[in-house]
């Protein structure tokens, strides 16, 4: 887990600031009403907010004694994950209805002593309240309260068998995940973010896509997660939102750190991010790599997807099954994602339609369509790849040390 990172220390709120319901001020740019953006006419559409309190009556709402008991007071053995907001456990819930067999669930606990607080927490309830899409996790309910043994935040969704597709591609004790497989899987994420780009009434900025927020079902769908950053884009013709950088090392766009200028361009340049790290197989960050490839971005320009040496930055673990025109043409769309420029980065829209035409040329290679997990073995092209890192001076052994990123 890669932590998320505040540039300006304002990005929370004080304790004063918490209610216990999830209610938080829209924070706009400008006091103007919010214009649609298809048709160049500004008419006043709602905002997350108030579609939020309209819709909110379909998440439950749990006590704290029904989540503790969920969840075995919170045991350490049904700990799934931990990540800034806080950890998370499996837990089975009674069905709403009252009968029938208990359901299981994600359950997000707040750590009151991290970074990321309580105005995530209203973001990802009230986002997740809204949104609706195949390729977005489902909120279940929520719990607030706040007593004498404090805040206490937390959040219930449908539980993802599988994980993330960052525990698939980096976590060597998890079997990875086929190279036809990976283009399925980044499909649907990136369906998910054409949804909240340009399917809802209002613009959504997710702002934190990384693999560790594609969750996968116990099918392999793909399912983002994680709307605690997540706000409305500009109104009208503007291009961007300003805020301070809010997000995660590695993965958030450079006009958006250095200026605060936010912009469904820079979702588009995490989701650049991803593809590579579909591709390599490796973190954005590899504190654990010589100095030269711990930065993949920066490793990766060096083989270029036109050039001779374009298959040393793949997978290991996929080499014997990946199409190398294929991935030439995913590298080449991750280059255009993550053009400095955020202008000249491609819609998401425009990125589903490549990631759709790639899969169909990959089907009629014909492979089965079903994500098997499969460890590969040696092929020629490894070899040469070995070679090549043998030449630099990089034992490939070294290259895909499980780390901890806890910075
Ligand atoms: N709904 C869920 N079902 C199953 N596992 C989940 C679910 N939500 C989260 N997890 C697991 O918990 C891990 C931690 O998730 P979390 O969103 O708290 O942190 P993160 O995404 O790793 O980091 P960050 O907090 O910086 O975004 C995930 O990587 C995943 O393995
Ligand atoms: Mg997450």
């Amino acid at each position: 887990m890669i932590k998320c990172f505040a540039i300006f220390k304002n990005k929370f709120k004080s304790k004063r600031d918490v209610r216990s319901a999830p209610e938080r001020r829209n924070h706009q740019t400008s006091g103007a009403k919010r214009g649609t953006r298809s048709a160049g006419s500004i008419s006043s559409s709602k905002s997350i907010p108030e579609m939020y309190r309209e819709k909110h009556h379909n998440l439950r709402v749990f006590s704290p004694s029904e989540l503790k008991e969920a969840t075995n007071n919170f045991s350490r053995l049904l700990k799934i994950g931990e990540g800034g907001f806080g950890s998370v456990y499996k837990g089975r819930i009674r069905p709403l209805d009252g009968h029938g067999d208990p359901v299981i669930v994600a359950i997000k606990k707040l750590n009151t002593q991290g970074l990321q607080g309580h105005k995530q927490w209203v973001a990802e309830v009230q986002f997740l309240g809204v949104l609706d899409h195949p390729n977005l996790v489902k909120l279940i309910g929520y719990c607030a309260a706040d007593g004498e043994r404090g805040i206490q935040r937390l959040l219930v969704y449908e539980y993802m068998q599988n994980k993330s597709l960052e525990d698939h591609l980096f976590n060597r004790a998890v079997p990875t995940i086929p190279w036809k497989s990976r283009l399925q899987i980044i499909l649907g994420a990136a369906q998910g973010m054409e949804y909240l780009h340009e399917g809802l009434e209002v613009q959504v900025i997710y702002r934190d896509f990384k693999s560790s927020n594609v969750l996968l079902d116990k099918d392999f769908h793909p399912k983002l997660s994680d709307f605690g950053l997540a706000r409305e884009g500009p109104e009208g013709n503007l291009s961007h939102v300003s805020t301070a950088p809010v997000g995660t090392y590695g993965y958030a766009a450079p006009e958006y750190v250095e200026t605060g200028h936010l912009s469904t361009k820079s979702d588009v340049y995490s989701f650049g991010v991803v593809l590579y790290e579909l591709i390599t197989g490796r973190r954005t960050i590899e504190r654990n790599l010589p100095a030269m490839e711990r930065k993949l971005l920066d490793w990766v320009k060096q083989f270029p997807p036109d050039g001779r040496n374009f298959s040393v930055i793949i997978d290991p673990r996929i080499r014997n099954q990946y199409s190398p025109t294929a991935a030439r043409r995913i590298a080449s769309l991750a280059d255009s994602c993550l053009s400095k420029n955020a202008n000249n980065r491609p819609t998401m829209n425009q990125v589903v339609e490549i990631l759709q035409e790639v899969l169909q040329d990959s089907s009629q290679g014909g492979t089965s369509s079903g994500v098997r997990i499969v460890e590969s073995s040696k092929s020629d092209d490894i070899i040469a790849a070995e070679e090549h890192l043998n030449k630099m001076g990089v034992r490939p052994n070294t290259r895909h040390i499980p780390i901890a990123q806890k910075s």
